[in-house]
């Protein structure tokens, strides 16, 4: 495995701007150790803090993290408590060092659905990290794609009946100034551990050219190797946006 500096030899690594991930597999990681699948929740906090680690030091601009989806309030109720205990807690003993890293935190996903005490975490983590102009660690809670592009379907809904907006004036970019992380570019590579090849609801709009890269490692066993793997699968790639390869190579020299 060649470090991700040297990939290409002669030439900088490709290091992706953005990168998306599915934290799966933490269930099935503690029930083969014939424990409880909370205790896969509880190991992956590891691999959370290995990864925001690797990120920093490779100097990647953007970290997203798929904690909770929209549809995972439907698993039994004692494992929902104990992952919203799990995700308080994480923020409570992390933001002081995330902070330290100049790491800025943002939290996506409805907020309604949320403990109070949870939101007030939230929006004190927020506060706390948001002058900081390090990696941008965006945390996806209660959050569905779905969720995102009705949502920002709904803000212009409100613009037309409000009559500061013409029905015929919406495109895709003012569509997508009114999802999560429109701020931010777009994912480049996008992660799923836990072996499935599938989305879940994640970013469904912002993946449109994302790099899709499935590994079988279970979350709480993905460390800064198993990222640095990822990372030179990534640089690997050609990223085409429709064009012909030709054309591609000449866009990625200019
Ligand atoms: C991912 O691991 C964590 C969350 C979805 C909250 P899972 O809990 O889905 O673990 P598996 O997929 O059942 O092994
Ligand atoms: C996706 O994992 C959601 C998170 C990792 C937070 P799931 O385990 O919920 O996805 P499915 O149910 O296998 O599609
Ligand atoms: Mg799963």
């Amino acid at each position: 495995m060649p470090a991700v500096s040297t990939i290409q030899s002669g030439e900088p690594a490709r290091l992706p701007r953005h990168v998306a991930i599915v934290m799966d597999g933490n269930g099935r990681w503690a029930q083969s150790r014939g424990r409880p699948r909370t205790f896969g929740h509880k190991a992956g906090v590891g691999s959370v803090r290995a990864v925001v680690e690797s990120c920093v030091s490779h100097g990647i601009e953007v970290l997203t993290l798929f904690a909770f989806s929209s549809e995972n309030w439907q698993r039994p109720q004692t494992e929902v408590s104990i992952l919203m205990n799990l995700f308080l807690a994480s923020l409570r003993h992390e933001v002081k060092r995330l902070h330290e890293h100049r790491v800025r935190l943002r939290i996506i996903g409805g907020r309604d659905a949320l403990a109070p005490k949870l939101r007030e975490q939230i929006a004190t983590s927020e506060a706390q990290t948001k002058d900081n102009t390090g990696l941008q660690l965006c945390i996806a809670t209660n959050y569905g794609g779905r969720w995102d592009i009705v949502e920002a379907a709904r803000r212009l809904a409100r613009d037309v009946a409000a009559g500061t907006l013409d029905p015929e004036a919406i495109d895709q970019a003012s569509l997508e100034a009114g999802l999560s992380l429109a701020d931010l570019p777009s994912p480049d590579l996008f992660i799923r551990t836990g072996g499935e090849s599938r989305i879940s609801n994640f970013l469904l709009w912002q993946l449109a050219y994302s790099e899709l890269y499935f590994t079988d490692t279970l979350w709480p066993d993905f460390d800064a190797a198993a990222f640095d793997e990822a990372l030179a699968w990534f640089a690997g790639r050609q990223r085409r946006f429709g064009q012909t390869p030709a054309q591609a190579q000449r866009l990625a020299g200019a």
